[in-house]
């Protein structure tokens, strides 16, 4: 099966279409971004890479991030980071505070921003130099030391981030937060502002699709029941309000980011990055969520 030819032909698809998304500008930089951007990157397990379009321009991948900094708090803690989250998907947004006066503070999964907040203060009390731990984590996962974060996204997100900076309080009067918050919160807005480009993120991701093991080394990142475990939260909250139409119309892992990426896993087999900046009502990428589905279904090469 020849899924360059696929992919080429679906980009070209999915390029002409009528996008009805809109940029995310509650946070006042990503909307100056270039919406008619669109990448797409895959790379296999077997070390094939093929990319079209925007594929080489870095973009802000925001909660693709939360990904990341699960799997470094998955490896520090074990089982027990289970005691400070919830593996349920919330069927609420991204950044919702709804849920967490009645499940006194525990957040419903680790990729809503409440659990991604909880995520970062777990690194906040286990790391020395979280800011720079967390980058070292990441550039060693990739072999790649240009990666880094964009002061101006974080200090941007800051300056609007009420929202985060609500659920990051509301989370410490019940316990859950052992940090300052505004620790808590600055590392996590440095987090959401790691840029990359979708051939960085396919590569970076294949750990995942490799049982938690780095491609080039076999290094183990993860235990094959942790990367397990990571998938199976990434296929049922993923996408937050959109995680069973994404599971329906994908049939694969995955993750979004308001910046308008989107990693999709398949184990054993694959990892499939896609960028397109304009969100549809659920903070997800319009095109994006359109081109994937057209690929698992003209492929065949979903999970079910
Ligand atoms: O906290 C926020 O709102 C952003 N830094 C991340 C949100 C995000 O990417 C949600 N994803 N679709």
């Amino acid at each position: 099966m020849n899924f360059k030819e696929i992919i080429q032909e679906i980009y070209q698809q999915i390029n002409n279409i009528d996008d009805k998304g809109q940029l995310a500008s509650y946070i006042p930089e990503l909307a100056n971004i270039d919406s008619e951007k669109f990448g797409i990157h895959i790379s296999t397990i077997d070390q094939v890479n093929f990319g079209l379009g925007n594929c080489y321009d870095k973009f802000s991948i925001q909660s693709i991030a939360k990904v990341l900094s699960l799997s470094l708090a998955y490896s520090i803690l074990g089982e027990k980071i289970w005691e400070r989250l919830g593996v349920e998907p919330s069927g609420t947004a991204f950044n919702s505070l709804v849920q967490l006066e009645a499940d006194n503070g525990i957040p419903r999964n680790p990729f809503i921003n409440a659990g991604a907040i909880v995520v970062s203060d777990i690194l906040l009390s286990n790391l020395e130099n979280p800011k720079e731990d967390f980058l070292a984590f990441v550039r060693s996962i990739s072999n790649n030391s240009e990666l880094n974060y964009s002061n101006k996204i974080a200090s941007s997100e800051k300056s609007a981030g009420f929202r985060n900076t609500a659920l990051c309080n509301f989370i410490k009067s019940f316990g859950n937060i052992q940090n300052k918050p505004s620790d808590v919160l600055d590392f996590y807005f440095d987090l959401c502002s790691l840029e990359m480009n979708c051939k960085e993120l396919s590569e970076l991701f294949l750990f995942l699709a490799n049982n938690g093991c780095k491609i080039n080394d076999n290094n183990l990142i993860l235990t094959k029941s942790q990367s397990k475990r990571i998938n199976a939260l990434m296929q049922t909250c993923g996408f937050y309000d959109e995680s069973g139409e994404f599971a329906f119309k994908v049939g694969l892992p995955g993750k979004s980011g308001v910046g308008g990426g989107i990693i999709a896993i398949h184990p054993n087999q694959y990892v499939i990055a896609v960028w397109s900046p304009k969100l549809n009502t659920k903070g997800n990428s319009y095109k994006g969520m359109r081109f994937l589905e057209e690929f698992t279904t003209e492929s065949q090469l979903s999970i079910f």
